[in-house]
């Protein structure tokens, strides 16, 4: 095999994960296996529905629900763009811990029909972030519109002006380009400063646009793209010295949302194996000679999984517990499956469901 048998780097940073409403059936479903999947520590994020997290008393409670489900595990929460957020509101969001405010452009992906038409009305609100040190991630898609040529395919690309209007107009603000997509995201987070960095998931490592016609459990936003936009993204992992890191976009959904009646719901569940789905992918690559098999090296790996986010977010980066991934040590579940408080039963899909893996020990 062109990887080690078993890597022993520092405990994982995912920093881009839904949790969904906690309390609730999927929450309590998905945030255990967070741990197990050699995490601890994540990036919430605030598309809940029926209602987004808009205050910094919200994303408080939100995170004293989850630390219910699991204490062992550092969240940084997030606020919701939107239009009720005040300038004082980022102060306190500052002074209370929170580390990021998520821009949704509205119509782009799921719960984004609070999000935003133009950033134009929230200037103020910008100008605080970027005075008080407070991240911006930016789901970086228009949405679709057959009058202005737009799929989901050039959804990202038509994003970027977007993203290069925002560096000029606010330059020292803290930006994340979240989920990375395609060769001219990558390209794009590498020409910005150091103050723009990119995310990118596990599920975009190996998935191709057509990988969604054969499986519903592979369709997200954005959607995965071409084969030489995947081999730009692998390529920014190895060579990433802190632009790009770890940010799997876990997004569970019910079974009932993925297969039922209606559109399908977006989003790949890859929480409980994050890191042994990143792993499978650099191999997958380096047979594929996408990747020299020499590029991919034990700092590689502890910077792109564990310590380049946490730099970003300003966490410490020495001193953290190791965990050891081991080749095969385990397998993906077909799926998994909860009860709510009422009795209603949850299902949800994981990545790559019955394949070996990657296991993980602390
Ligand atoms: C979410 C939930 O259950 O909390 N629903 C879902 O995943 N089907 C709500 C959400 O989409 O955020
Ligand atoms: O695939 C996705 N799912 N992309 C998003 O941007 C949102 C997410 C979700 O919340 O399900
Ligand atoms: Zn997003
Ligand atoms: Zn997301």
């Amino acid at each position: 095999p062109a990887l080690k048998d078993s890597y022993i780097i520092p405990a994982a940073a995912d920093m881009h994960v839904h949790l969904r409403n906690a309390p609730g059936p999927i929450a309590s479903l998905v945030t255990p296996t967070i741990r197990k999947a050699g995490i601890d520590t994540v990036f919430v994020m605030p598309n809940l529905a029926p209602r987004p997290v808009v205050s910094v008393d919200e994303a408080l409670a939100y995170k004293d629900a989850l630390v219910q489900l699991d204490s062992g595990v550092n969240y940084l929460m997030s606020l919701y763009l939107h239009e009720s957020i005040t300038p004082e509101e980022i102060r306190k969001a500052k002074s209370a811990g929170v580390f990021g405010v998520k821009a949704y452009p509205r119509g782009a992906t799921t719960n984004s029909q609070w999000g935003v038409v133009s950033f134009d009305p929230f200037h103020d609100v910008l100008k605080a972030m970027e005075e008080e040190g407070l991240v911006l991630n930016l789901h970086g898609e228009v949405p679709s519109s057959a009058a202005d040529n737009v799929t989901v395919m050039n959804a990202e690309a038509r994003f970027l002006p977007v993203l290069k209007g925002l560096v000029e107009k606010y330059p020292k603000l803290k930006i994340v380009l979240e989920h990375c997509t395609t060769a001219d995201a990558v390209e794009a987070v590498r020409s910005l400063g150091d103050n723009v960095v990119g995310t990118i998931t596990a599920h975009h490592l190996s998935l191709l646009v057509d990988d969604w016609s054969a499986n519903v459990h592979h369709y997200c936003k954005p959607a995965a793209k071409t084969p030489e936009d995947r081999r730009a993204l692998l390529n920014a992992v190895v060579t990433s010295n802190g632009k790009f890191f770890l940010g799997t976009d876990s997004a569970p959904h019910d079974i009932s949302s993925k297969k039922g009646k209606g559109n399908t719901a977006a989003g790949v569940f890859t929480q409980p194996y994050a890191l042994g789905y990143v792993l499978t992918a650099l191999e997958e690559a380096i047979a594929r000679n996408d990747i020299p098999a020499s590029s991919v090296t034990d700092d590689v790996l502890s910077g792109f999984l564990s310590r380049y986010g946490r730099a970003f977010y300003g966490l410490p980066t020495t001193g953290l517990p190791q965990i050891r991934l081991t080749r095969g040590a385990a397998r993906v579940e077909e799926s998994l499956r909860g009860k709510g408080e009422d009795g209603v039963e949850v299902e949800v899909v994981p990545f790559r469901a019955g394949e070996v893996t990657w296991g993980v020990e602390w």
